[in-house]
């Protein structure tokens, strides 16, 4: 498959502060990459220097035939933002504007595009419902196909299920698998081993010092996570792509 995104020998931080180095991976066209590790080990950080939201300390990130309109994010929740006062409709509408440029309105083929990601993650009926107003897991999906519409090729999603209720977070599960199913890379932070082994096909550990890279299989072969469970069928028949 196509690589889309080639991380070498990379340094994160904030200023002077560095939070890992050394970090080597890439990401291909189809993936589905979990990166795991502790709290406070770099994963949000990472994703936010594969944005350009942060820049990195060190290394070089090569992304291949990719702009970067064509990677979408879920930021990881805070408390405050699930507060905002903006209908559904125009919270999804507003993935678009950082290809909008200075045009002040959205064009009809936006607000279709709109209406059918709203549609593909089941939440159409909620259109002109005010966000403050949903459910956690209700939330999550308007604030995916946000990203779906400011990108499609990747999706960047950082810890999309943490506070939801164990059928919202299936249900999440399964929306990414089938956006993954129909072509979109998808980069999830997961704190959730069942999920990773379930739904990935490659993983980035970030430990203290040391770090794993390559395929979900390795991950469990090698005892990467102590908390697999080699004996149990955590694939649930799923099949892999790799
Ligand atoms: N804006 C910032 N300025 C300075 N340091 C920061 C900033 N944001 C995060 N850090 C520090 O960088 C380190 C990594 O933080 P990061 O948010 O990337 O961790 P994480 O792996 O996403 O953790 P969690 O699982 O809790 O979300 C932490 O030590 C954190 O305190
Ligand atoms: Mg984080």
């Amino acid at each position: 498959m196509k690589r889309q995104i080639d991380c070498k020998n990379l340094s994160l931080g904030y200023g002077s502060k560095i939070v890992l180095s050394g970090l080597n991976f890439s990401v291909s066209e189809g993936d589905f990459l979990c990166i795991v590790g502790e709290n406070g080990s770099g994963k949000s950080t990472l994703m936010k220097t594969l944005l350009g939201l942060q820049k990195a300390l060190g290394g070089e990130i090569k992304f291949d035939g990719l702009k970067p309109s064509d990677i979408g994010y879920l930021p990881q929740q805070t408390p405050a933002q699930r507060d905002f006062p903006a209908s559904v409709r125009e919270i999804v509408l507003s993935g678009f504007t950082a290809k909008m440029g200075l045009r002040p309105f959205y064009s009809a083929t936006e607000k279709k595009s709109a209406e059918n990601n709203m549609k593909k993650l089941g939440i159409e009926s909620l259109s002109s419902k005010c966000y403050r107003e949903l459910s956690g897991g209700q939330q999550q999906r308007v604030l995916l196909a946000r990203a779906l519409c400011s990108a499609e090729k990747i999706l960047l999603l950082d810890e999309p299920v943490t506070g939801l209720d164990p059928q919202a977070q299936a249900e999440m599960y399964e929306i990414i698998k089938n956006l993954n199913k129909s072509g979109v890379t998808i980069i999830m932070i997961s704190h959730d081993v069942n999920s990773i082994v379930k739904y990935s096909t490659h993983v980035l550990s970030l430990g203290k010092n040391t770090f794993f890279f390559g395929s979900v299989n390795d991950y469990i072969n090698k005892n990467i996570d102590k908390n697999i469970n080699k004996n149990k069928n955590f694939r649930g028949g799923d099949t892999l792509h790799e």
